[in-house]
C-alpha cells in the first residue's frame, strides 16, 4: 500500500485531551469496519504497561497512543500478540534508526515490548486481544514513545530516556514521528499478509534490532530463575531459548513479566 493511504485505512482517528487509557478507550470504541482506529491523547490518568505496570508520561511532551487492528487484518492468518508486539517494535525502532543515525547501535529493540536508546527504555508496547463471546473482536496496540519529555522522577530516570535526552537536548516533531511510525506498521502488516516469505525477513531483521544471537538470557518462570541462551525467534515472534542441558524452550511474552539479557 503507499503511505498516502494511511488516511483510508485509518478511521476515525480520535484525539483525546485527557484519558483514563488510550487502551481503555479503543476497547469501547472498536468500530465494527475494516478500518483501524487511532486513539492519541496528550495524558493518561491509568496508563498500563505489561504485567500490572503503570505507564507514566508528561503532559502534551510525549506519544501516547492506540491503534485497533481488525480480526480480518492478515487475511485468515493469525494475529499472534507476540508477533504484533514484535512488528510494532520494529516499526518504531524503524521510525528512530534515521533519528540517532548519527549514534550507530544506540537504538536497541528488547524482546518482549521494549525499545531501548543507550541501554535505557524510551518506548513500551501493549498489546491486547479484545474478544466477543470466542471470537477476536479486534486486536489493540498500545504505544507509549517519550519523546520531548526532559525530566524523570529520580527512580526511574536511570532506566528511562526520551528522544530529545538522547538527542542533544533538541526537541522533535510528534506528529511526525506518528506518521513515521504508523507508516512503518502498516508496511509489516501488509507484507505479513501478502507473503508467508517476508516473515523470514522480518523475524531477522527483529534479530538484527534485539542483538540477542547466542546471549545468555535469565528470566523467572513458574517461580524457578531460568537461565540460557537465546537461539532465536520463532515464526510467532516468540524467544527461543537453549538451556545449559541442551533442552530448548519457545518462550511467549504472558508466560513471564521480564526477562534479562
Ligand atoms: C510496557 O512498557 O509495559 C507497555 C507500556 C504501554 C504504554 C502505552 S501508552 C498508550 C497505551 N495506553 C496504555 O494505557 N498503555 C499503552
Amino acid at each position: 500500500q503507499a503511505p498516502s493511504t494511511l488516511h483510508l485505512r485509518i478511521r476515525p482517528r480520535l484525539y483525546f485531551d485527557c484519558v483514563s487509557s488510550t487502551n481503555d478507550i479503543a476497547k469501547r470504541i472498536v468500530s465494527t469496519s475494516q478500518h483501524s482506529v487511532l486513539i492519541v491523547a496528550e495524558t493518561q490518568t491509568n496508563g498500563r504497561g505489561r504485567g500490572g505496570n503503570t505507564w507514566f508520561s508528561t503532559k502534551g511532551e510525549n506519544l501516547l497512543f492506540s491503534l485497533t487492528l481488525p480480526p480480518n487484518i492478515f487475511h485468515g492468518g493469525s494475529l499472534q500478540p507476540d508477533l504484533i508486539t514484535l512488528i510494532t517494535g520494529l516499526a518504531v525502532y524503524e521510525t528512530l534508526i534515521p533519528i540517532f543515525s548519527h549514534l550507530p547501535n544506540s537504538v536497541r529493540l528488547k524482546w518482549p515490548n521494549d525499545v531501548l536508546i543507550h541501554q535505557k527504555k524510551v518506548c513500551g508496547i501493549l498489546v491486547e486481544s479484545l474478544y466477543q463471546g470466542n471470537r477476536l473482536k479486534s486486536i489493540i496496540i498500545g504505544i507509549g514513545l517519550n519523546v520531548n519529555q526532559q525530566v524523570f522522577v529520580t527512580d526511574i530516570a536511570e532506566r528511562t530516556t526520551s528522544l530529545r535526552c538522547e538527542n542533544g537536548g533538541q526537541s522533535l516533531s510528534r506528529i511526525t514521528i506518528l506518521f513515521d511510525l504508523l507508516q512503518n506498521l502498516f508496511k509489516f502488516i501488509d507484507q505479513l499478509s501478502h507473503s508467508n516469505s517476508n516473515r523470514k525477513e522480518i523475524l531477522d531483521s527483529a534479530i538484527n534490532a534485539m542483538q540477542i544471537l547466542h546471549k545468555p538470557v535469565n528470566f523467572i518462570w513458574k517461580d524457578a530463575h531460568m537461565n540460557g541462551k537465546i537461539i532465536g525467534i520463532s515464526d510467532e515472534g516468540k524467544l527461543c531459548i537453549q538451556f545449559l542441558n541442551g533442552n530448548i524452550h519457545i518462550l511467549s511474552q504472558n508466560e513471564i513479566h521480564s526477562v534479562n539479557y
